[in-house]
């Protein structure tokens, strides 16, 4: 039996891979199976003509997962643009199927799996003959959403128009992690207080720069899991 969970954020850059890393060592300290996986990734680095997933690499690095990289990853761009277009340049167009079939082996080598998306929940995967959209991964694999969201100014609009795009396709947001916060500010403090109030989602953690540790309860982070 796995348990998984997709983090997307409100933007690209806010700390998703960051995050991620947070949770999944958060998961693999307290003695749980945990595995990452990302279904495409673009702004790949080649080191020793081999592309290196950098997401994937982070996360098993900070986490201390013994994977390699590349196989937590469907698709890997060199090209640091949106996947449909790195997918173009490349000539490697994306396919629902591997992407399912690539999940399917991670569930049977892992207990609890967080998925990364890839920039924020509007994000095309695919566009010419057939189109796919991030969000028809997150509903194909049927996962619930934890919410990557920044504390800076403007984080109350791209939160909320983030979770009001989430409910319109019947997704799930469970929870919202903060990064970037500074308990010390006073906007970041009612930022928070806001984002609670016109979503409706409880902000589960907040994260602030360089942190090591999520300051989560690990029963409490468990649960957001869903059996898949
Ligand atoms: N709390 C933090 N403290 C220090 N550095 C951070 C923090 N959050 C993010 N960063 C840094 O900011 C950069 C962008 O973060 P990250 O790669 O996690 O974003 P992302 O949302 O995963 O982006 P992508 O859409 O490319 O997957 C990285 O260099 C990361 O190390
Ligand atoms: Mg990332």
């Amino acid at each position: 039996m796995s348990k998984s969970i997709f983090i997307t954020g409100t933007a690209t850059d806010v700390g998703k891979t960051f995050v991620t890393g947070l949770i999944v060592k958060k998961l693999h300290d307290s003695g749980i199976n945990a595995g990452y996986y990302k279904a495409a990734l673009s702004g790949a680095e080649k080191i020793n003509g081999r592309l290196i997933p950098v997401d994937a690499k982070y996360v098993c690095d900070v986490a201390g997962i013994k994977e390699k990289p590349e196989n937590l990853v469907s698709y890997i761009y060199q090209t640091a643009v949106s996947p449909h277009l790195a997918a173009q340049i490349e000539k490697n167009p994306i396919d629902i199927n591997k992407i399912i079939q690539d999940f399917n082996r991670l569930k049977s080598n892992y207990e609890y799996i967080t998925v990364e998306g890839s920039g924020g929940i509007v994000c095309p995967l695919r566009i010419d003959d057939k189109i796919i959209m991030l969000t028809d991964v997150i509903k194909i694999l049927n996962l619930d959403v934890i919410l990557v969201v920044s504390s800076l100014l403007g984080t109350i609009n791209s939160t909320v128009l983030t979770v009001e795009y989430a409910k319109k396709l019947n997704i799930s947001v469970k929870a919202i992690i903060m990064n970037y916060f500074d308990k010390d500010n006073f906007m970041h403090l009612d930022n928070k207080k806001q984002i609670e109030k016109f979503t409706g989602i409880p902000v589960i953690a907040t994260v602030s720069h360089n942190e090591s540790n999520l300051d989560v309860d690990i029963t409490k982070l468990k649960q957001l899991y869903k059996e898949i």
